[in-house]
């Protein structure tokens, strides 16, 4: 059970990988009353032993980072991790995740049918990325006939997402995808014909206090937002990786291949031009971070690319971006920029 009325804030920060939003992040934005999230993908980068124990790396510097996050906060607020169903090792790491001193466990990137029998006797409260009402269907159906319980909330992330997109590289293309508002209301509408009283929140291209307080009357109880908070002093990545935001412009913000097989969207730069002439960048150590990814004819390997970015060598690295990313023109504080957001709670 997931104790939203401890949000000052209807908001949840997406978990950014690799590195983007980690205990900083995180707790500053639980400080100001709003659902901060770690993510799980490779967090362990700055460990010496990354390369040789890759998951023992990633489970201690998420057990620091969730610390740093509950003492930067103070007790308000609440804290989940994001850990995507494509990675290698999922039920691992969800395992050890579910044993964490978090609220909530956020997974999307593939549908997270199994994850209730993952998380065992925890208490911890389950929270599904989905992209249309038919996944927010199938997997509450399968959720409930094999474990008798359904998601403490639901995120629907539209098309104007960053990071991996569920939708299919034509359709995006093609601008043939359902937009959020629809999504949103095709969910609210199976939820209410199977009185499953589910939360849902919205991801994907939310920027103003406007476009919140549209989906809040539309029916959603609140959003999750990430390009924003990239823009942010407490953003856990290189300054120069926030500076890109806010050098980029529209034509800048471009669809990228990746080896999870999903598309994805970046700030264009050499490695995204490279890529997108179908040209490969040689792999030269992988650490089985994807499960459909495979080294020997992978295009890329995305964990050296988005460690690239997040330490801020901008050429080569990978700078995922929602589609508003080139709106970004100033790095502000996570304070001033939920007092913009929410300008009735936080007056309140
Ligand atoms: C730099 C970056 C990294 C991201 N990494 C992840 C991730 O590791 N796992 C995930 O589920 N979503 C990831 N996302 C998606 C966000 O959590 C979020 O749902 C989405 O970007 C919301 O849209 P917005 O950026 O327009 O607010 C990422 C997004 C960005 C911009």
């Amino acid at each position: 059970m997931l104790k939203l009325d401890q949000l000052r804030v209807p908001l949840i920060q997406g978990g950014m990988g690799i590195g983007v939003s980690l205990g900083n992040l995180a707790g500053h934005v639980m400080l100001e009353g709003g659902l901060g999230v770690i993510s799980a993908a490779q967090p362990g980068y700055r460990e010496a032993d990354f390369y040789q124990n890759t998951i023992e790396a990633n489970l201690r510097a998420l057990e620091k980072e969730v610390t740093k996050a509950r003492e930067i906060s103070q007790g308000k607020g609440l804290l989940g991790i994001n850990v995507m169903v494509a990675a290698e090792d999922y039920d691992r790491y969800v395992n050890a995740i579910s044993q964490m001193d978090i609220d909530v466990i956020i997974s999307g990137a593939g549908l997270p049918l199994e994850l209730p029998s993952l998380v065992g006797e925890s208490k911890v409260a389950l929270a599904p990325i989905i992209s249309s009402a038919k996944a927010a269907f199938l997997l509450c159906r399968r959720w409930f006939s094999r474990s008798q319980r359904l998601p403490d909330l639901l995120i629907i992330e539209g098309p104007l997402a960053g990071g991996h997109l569920g939708f299919s590289w034509s359709d995006l293309k093609e601008e043939k995808t359902q937009d959020l508002a629809s999504i949103l209301e095709e969910v609210l509408v199976v939820l209410k014909d199977q009185n499953w009283d589910i939360p849902v929140f919205v991801a994907g291209g939310v920027y103003t206090a406007e476009d919140i307080q549209n989906y809040l009357n539309q029916g959603a109880q609140g959003v999750q937002m990430a390009t924003r908070f990239i823009a942010t002093h407490e953003c856990d990545a290189d300054i120069q990786f926030k500076q890109a935001f806010v050098n980029a412009k529209q034509a800048d913000i471009r669809f990228v291949i990746s080896p999870s097989g999903y598309p994805g969207r970046a700030i264009n730069n050499p490695l995204v031009d490279t890529l997108m002439r179908d040209e490969k960048v040689k792999v030269k150590r992988c650490v089985n971070c994807l499960k459909p990814c495979n080294p020997a004819t992978t295009p890329y390997c995305i964990t050296e690319a988005l460690i690239h970015a997040v330490k801020g060598n901008v050429q080569d690295g990978l700078i995922f971006t929602g589609t508003n990313g080139y709106r970004i023109d100033k790095i502000v504080s996570v304070k001033a920029l939920i007092e913009e957001l929410f300008p009735s709670e936080v007056s309140a």
